[in-house]
């Protein structure tokens, strides 16, 4: 009798933890920063991940914002941020599991008028800029 209640009580909790696990999301450890590079504009930033929005951010010149990633088990995470400037929306993946899961650092983007660079921690400058907005 105990065993089986037991058993039965260890199923629930397994179920359970299951649940939990494929609900939440774990942090990743990492951040996504974002900083504003535009010489005379202010960026306007609305970021979402597949499941959340993240609220509209307004950032000053060389002010910057801070988003955690986001591990999801078994599935490609993206964060997508839709920026807005000199009344033009400029769309950037500010982070994707697939491009950027190798990435062991923070992802550090500068938003410039004409692109977007990431921080490369070898140079310490935002010198990788093959990326583009869409
Ligand atoms: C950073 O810059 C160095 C020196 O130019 C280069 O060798 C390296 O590939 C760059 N890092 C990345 C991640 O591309």
């Amino acid at each position: 009798m105990i065993m089986v209640g037991s058993s039965i009580h260890t199923l629930r909790f397994f179920s359970l933890s299951l649940l939990v696990v494929s609900l939440v999301t774990l942090s990743d450890g990492r951040s996504v920063n974002i900083k504003n590079y535009l010489r005379n504009d202010l960026l306007s930033i609305l970021c979402r991940s597949e499941d959340k929005h993240l609220g509209m951010k307004v950032l000053n010149y060389e002010r910057e914002l801070t988003l955690p990633i986001e591990a999801k088990i078994s599935k490609t995470s993206t964060f997508t941020c839709n920026m807005e400037w000199n009344g033009r929306i400029h769309k950037l993946d500010v982070f994707n599991s697939e491009r950027d899961g190798k990435v062991g650092k923070d992802l550090k983007w500068s938003i410039q008028n004409d692109r977007p660079c990431l921080w490369n921690y070898s140079t310490n400058k935002y010198d990788l800029c093959k990326y583009s907005y869409s």
